[in-house]
C-alpha cells in the first residue's frame, strides 16, 4: 500500500482499505529491492528528461522532479531516508516520497511507464554493473593465480585420474587450469551483457504507450545499446536473470571443485598442501585440530547458487505472459547469488595467499604408483616400433613384475627390464626420470615446461 503526500494510497480511488492487510505486509520487498534506489532514480531522470524532451512535461516539472529524485538519492546515501514497508517496493517508495519534497507534480513522473518497465531497466543495470564487478574480482583471482604458477613451474606432483595416481605433472600446469576456467567465467558474463544491453524503458505494463515517447533518447542516455522490440515479452522476459544466475552458478561449482581439491590435498591422509593459520579454524574438543572451513564454506555455497538458478527456472516455469507478482523474487535470488559469489571469490583468493606448497611430499608422491608407465609405453613403440598396444602390455608385465618383487621403476636395473622385454638397452632407464617426463609432454596443451612458461606469458599479457 502507498501512501502519498495527501496520505492516500496510490490505488485507493479503486482499492478501499483502512490498514494494511497481511498480504501487504509480505507482499512488499522493499527490504530488498531497495538496494536498487541509485539505478532507479538515475532511470527516471532520464526519463523526465525523455518526457520534456518530447514536450510531454514541461521545463519547469521536469527540473522540479529532478529536484526531488536528487534529494531523495542525497538523503537515501545519508541514510535520512525512511523506508516504510507499506511502501511496497523502491519505485513506490521513492514516488511517495517525490510527493512529500515537491507536492502534486511528483505525479507526472509516472506518465508512459509502468513499474513494470521501470523495474526491468533498473534490474538491467545493476545485474550489468555487478556482472563487471564479478569480471573484476575474477581478474584478480586469475592474477593470484598466476603468481602461484609463476612459483611453481618446477613442482612435480601427481596428477590425478579417479584420485589415483596417473602422470606427473607440473604443479603449475593444474593451477594454470584454474585460470582457463576462470577466463571462461568471466566470457560467461560478457556474453550476457547482450540482452543486459536492451532497453526495456517505455514498453510501459505491457503494451507500449499512447505518448509520444523516445526510446531511443533513453536509450543512449542510460548507456544501453538498443531498445527492446516486442513490449510483452519485454515485460515477461526474465532470461537475463536467468544467465545471469547460470553464470554464477558455474563460476561458483569452479570454486568448489578448487576447494574440494584443496580440502583433500590438505588433508592429514594427502599433505600435499598445508593452510595457513589465518585461513582455518579450531575444534572446540579437539585441541589439535586446525581445520580447512573457509573452504568448506565456499564449497558449500555452490549448493545455494545452483537452488536459486533453479528457484527462477521453477518460478517462470509454465509463468503466462506478461507480468505476475512472482517475478518479484527475482531480486532477491539474484542478490544472494551475487553477494554469495563475490564472498567466495574474494576467500579463494585469501586462500591462494595463504597456504604453503609442501614440495617434498608431492615429489614423493609422484614415486607411488609408477606414474611414469605411459613415458614408457610410448618410448617402446618409438624405440622398437611396436604398436602401441603391445607396449602397453610389456609395460603391464613391467609394472606387475615391480609389485611382485616389491619394486618401483627407480629400483629397476637393465637385466630386471631385459627379463620382460629382452630388446630394451639401458636407455630406458632415462624414461622413469620425474622431470624428464614432465619436460617431455610437448604437445600444444600437455604439462612441458616449455608450454607452461609461453602459457604463463601468454595469460599475463592476457589478464590485465
Ligand atoms: N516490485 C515489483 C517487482 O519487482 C515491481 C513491478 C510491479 N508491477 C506490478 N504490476 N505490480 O516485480
Amino acid at each position: 500500500m502507498v501512501i502519498n503526500k495527501n496520505n492516500r494510497t496510490v490505488w485507493k480511488s479503486r482499492i478501499s482499505k483502512t490498514k494494511l492487510s497481511y498480504f501487504d505486509k509480505i507482499g512488499s520487498s522493499i527490504d530488498i529491492d531497495k538496494r536498487l534506489y541509485n539505478e532507479d532514480i538515475s532511470c527516471s531522470i532520464a526519463h523526465v528528461e525523455m518526457l520534456h524532451k518530447q514536450k510531454i512535461i514541461s521545463f519547469k516539472i521536469k527540473n522540479k522532479i529532478i529536484f526531488g529524485l536528487k534529494k531523495i538519492k542525497n538523503e537515501i546515501i545519508k541514510k535520512n531516508f525512511l523506508f516504510h514497508k507499506e511502501d511496497e517496493d523502491i519505485h513506490m517508495s521513492i514516488e511517495r516520497r517525490l510527493f512529500e519534497i515537491i507536492g502534486e507534480d511528483a505525479g507526472f513522473l509516472h506518465t508512459a511507464r509502468s513499474r513494470n518497465d521501470q523495474v526491468l531497466t533498473d534490474f538491467k543495470i545493476w545485474i550489468k554493473n555487478s556482472s563487471n564487478e564479478i569480471i573484476k574480482l575474477i581478474n584478480s583471482l586469475l592474477k593470484t593465480i598466476l603468481k602461484n604458477a609463476e612459483k611453481n613451474v618446477h613442482t612435480l606432483m601427481p596428477g590425478f585420474t579417479h584420485l589415483k595416481n596417473a602422470q606427473p605433472i607440473s604443479f603449475s600446469h593444474y593451477l594454470l587450469a584454474y585460470i582457463e576456467m576462470f577466463i571462461r567465467d568471466k566470457k560467461r558474463f560478457e556474453n550476457n551483457f547482450t540482452s543486459l544491453l536492451e532497453n526495456p524503458l517505455g514498453v510501459a505494463a505491457l503494451t507500449g504507450t499512447t505518448f509520444n515517447i523516445d526510446r531511443t533518447y533513453t536509450t543512449k542516455k542510460l548507456n544501453f545499446n538498443s531498445s527492446t522490440k516486442n513490449s510483452i515479452d519485454t515485460v515477461s522476459d526474465r532470461d537475463f536473470v536467468l544467465d545471469f544466475l547460470y553464470a554464477s552458478s558455474v563460476c561458483s561449482m569452479h570454486l568448489s571443485r578448487f576447494a574440494e581439491e584443496f580440502i583433500i590435498w590438505n588433508s592429514d591422509a594427502f599433505n600435499l598442501i598445508s593452510l595457513n593459520d589465518k585461513i582455518v579454524t579450531g575444534s572446540s574438543i579437539m585441541p589439535q585440530k586446525k581445520n580447512p572451513d573457509p573452504l568448506e564454506f565456499l564449497r558449500g555455497q555452490t549448493g545455494i547458487l545452483y537452488g536459486n538458478l533453479f528457484s527462477m527456472l521453477t518460478i517462470l516455469k509454465g509463468l503466462p505472459l506478461s507480468y505476475f507478482k512472482d517475478l518479484q523474487e527475482d531480486k532477491k535470488i539474484v542478490f544472494d547469488s551475487f553477494d554469495k559469489l563475490k564472498q567466495c571469490i574474494l576467500i579463494s583468493n585469501e586462500v591462494l595467499n595463504n597456504y604453503t606448497v609442501n614440495k617434498k611430499r608431492m615429489y614423493q608422491l609422484c614415486n607411488i604408483g609408477y606414474l611414469t608407465s605411459t613415458d614408457l609405453a610410448d618410448y617402446i613403440v618409438r624405440e622398437l616400433n611396436y604398436p602401441f598396444r603391445k607396449a602397453y602390455n610389456i609395460t603391464a608385465n613391467l609394472v606387475n613384475y615391480c609389485e611382485k618383487n616389491k619394486k618401483s621403476f627407480q629400483d629397476l636395473r637393465i637385466e630386471d627390464i631385459k627379463k620382460i622385454e629382452p630388446k630394451l638397452n639401458e636407455n630406458v632407464l632415462n624414461i622413469f626420470d620425474l622431470n624428464n617426463s614432465v619436460k617431455s609432454k610437448k604437445s600444444f596443451g600437455g604439462t612441458s615446461f616449455d608450454n607452461i612458461k609461453k602459457m604463463i606469458k601468454i595469460y599475463k599479457k592476457e589478464i590485465k
